[in-house]
């Protein structure tokens, strides 16, 4: 077996190393806490939570894949939910169990009476994500009989209604906020289609599908599917590791995700943008401004890509082809289609300012999905809430891998105390 050798002061320790298949191998530091040492990495930058089989990403060489099938080929032949049942499976579906599969979701697609109504009790102003991490939580106590993780039958069942569920949940939290009125599925179309038409029909007009928005979503989905152990995968697995259920779980990544760092991203392009159009100053200006501030750049940088962003070049490809659709016009009003052009330069300058070259900051996902769920016809509160309907596969699966490992512990990181020794307490009026 390969070791790694620490010296610390006297103390000399022989570590196994974990090879990898494909990317860093890692260092098993556990033993270290036995010897009065623990390991510390603000940000887990060079730490490994978990082994795991699911996606592989070389940020190096912008590549990513799930269970071994490269993003770009997922994007090309298949569909959302194909690469949902790879990602939890392992290997792409037969055709019976692909058609079981959907099956099953379009079984669970409706949400009951009560819950409808658990959902119109939000305020229509509220947050969507907060509404969304709610109602993922809320499945567990409308169906408690597929809360318990120690029974494989619960366990797929409640990834099956978590699945079906968050799309009819996101379509509502849509209308809602529109004062409209929520449509139930329809189990004849698809996945995506059938979500654009609950977001989108008027329920007394007929409601007619459009490919390129339906492929362009389901490609977003894809590529949103699963992204190793992020942050909010990461809060997923370790509230997990407590034996969390799925719901909690899941509602748990909804909101880490929902953070400006992280998924919420997406909406801060936009709000990025649309300052940069209505301040007057040049693209340029901007970008010397924010340097000079040491302001963040929203959609630019990514812990793991050091090049190009694999998702970022499958965003812009479709909102390339959405804006260059002869009906644009209609479908966006002429301030918004400036964003595109904006966008376009902003990248152009970082992606050739020494400040973003030296520090390989290139467009990440968030940069262009923002606009092109608004081409799509949604608005930027729900940016958000679409990046979580595609990454729930990721969070199933992540889920049941952690909970199938039997070198799972409960996650419990160390710390390295930086306070003050003992002291003795002192009574008020003596301070
Ligand atoms: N604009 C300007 N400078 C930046 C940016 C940015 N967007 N991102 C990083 N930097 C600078 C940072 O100031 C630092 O500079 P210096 O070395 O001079 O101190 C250097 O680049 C390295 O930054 P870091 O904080 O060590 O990088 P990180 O890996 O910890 O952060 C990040 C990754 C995504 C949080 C960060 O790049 C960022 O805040 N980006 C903007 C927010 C954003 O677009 N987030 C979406 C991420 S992709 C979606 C997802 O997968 O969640």
């Amino acid at each position: 077996m390969v070791e790694a050798k620490l010296n610390v002061d006297a103390s000399k320790f022989d570590l196994p190393v974990v090879k990898a298949t494909e990317g860093a191998d890692g260092i098993v530091v556990s033993s270290l806490k036995n010897d009065g040492f623990v390991t510390l990495d603000p940000g887990f930058l060079t730490t490994a939570q978990c082994e795991s089989k699911i996606t592989f990403i070389d940020g190096q060489k912008s590549i990513l894949r799930y269970r071994g099938y490269p993003i770009e080929q997922l994007c090309e032949q298949s569909d959302f939910l194909e690469v949902a049942w790879l990602l939890q499976h392992g290997e792409l579906p037969t055709k019976v169990q692909y058609d079981q599969f959907c099956l099953d979701l379009n079984h669970r697609t409706m949400v009951g009476e009560d819950f409808r109504s658990f959902m119109a009790s939000f305020p229509r102003s509220a947050q969507p994500m907060s509404v969304l991490a709610s109602a993922i939580n809320a499945l567990a106590a409308f169906y408690p009989d597929t809360t318990d993780i120690s029974d494989p039958e619960q366990l797929d069942e409640s990834a099956r209604i978590i699945m079906a569920k968050a799309r009819t949940i996101v379509s509502y939290i849509y209308r809602r906020r529109r004062d409209e009125p929520m449509l139930y599925p329809d189990v004849a179309r698809g996945y995506v289609d059938d979500f654009l038409r609950m977001c989108f029909a008027v329920p007394y007009e007929p409601y007619e599908s459009d490919d390129l928005s339906i492929h362009a979503l389901g490609r977003l989905l894809i590529i949103h599917a699963d992204h190793e152990q992020n942050c909010s995968t990461s809060v997923v697995r370790i509230a997990g590791s407590a034996h969390a259920n799925l719901y909690s779980a899941v509602a748990a990544g909804v909101n880490a995700l929902s953070g400006p760092l992280h998924g919420g991203a997406n909406e801060a392009v936009l709000k990025q943008l649309e300052v940069i159009r209505d301040s007057g100053e040049s693209v340029g200006q901007f970008v010397e401004h924010a340097k000079d501030n040491g302001a963040r750049i929203s959609g630019f940088g990514h812990r793991v890509y050091k090049c190009h962003d694999p998702r970022a070049v499958v965003a812009k490809h479709y909102l390339e082809q959405l804006m260059a659709r002869g009906d644009v016009d209609r479908r966006l009003p002429a301030d918004e289609r400036a964003l595109f052009d904006i966008a376009t330069e902003l990248e152009d300058i970082a992606t050739h300012d020494d400040y973003f070259v030296s520090r390989h900051l290139y467009p990440n996902v968030d940069f262009y999905t923002g606009l092109l769920y608004r081409v799509i016809g949604f608005d930027a509160p729900m940016f958000t809430p679409l990046f979580a309907l595609g990454r729930i596969p990721g969070w199933i699966a992540q889920y049941r891998e952690m909970l199938a490992d039997p070198q799972t512990k409960i996650g419990r990181p160390r710390q390295v105390y930086t306070g003050q020794v003992e002291r003795d307490y002192v009574p008020m009026d003596q301070r």
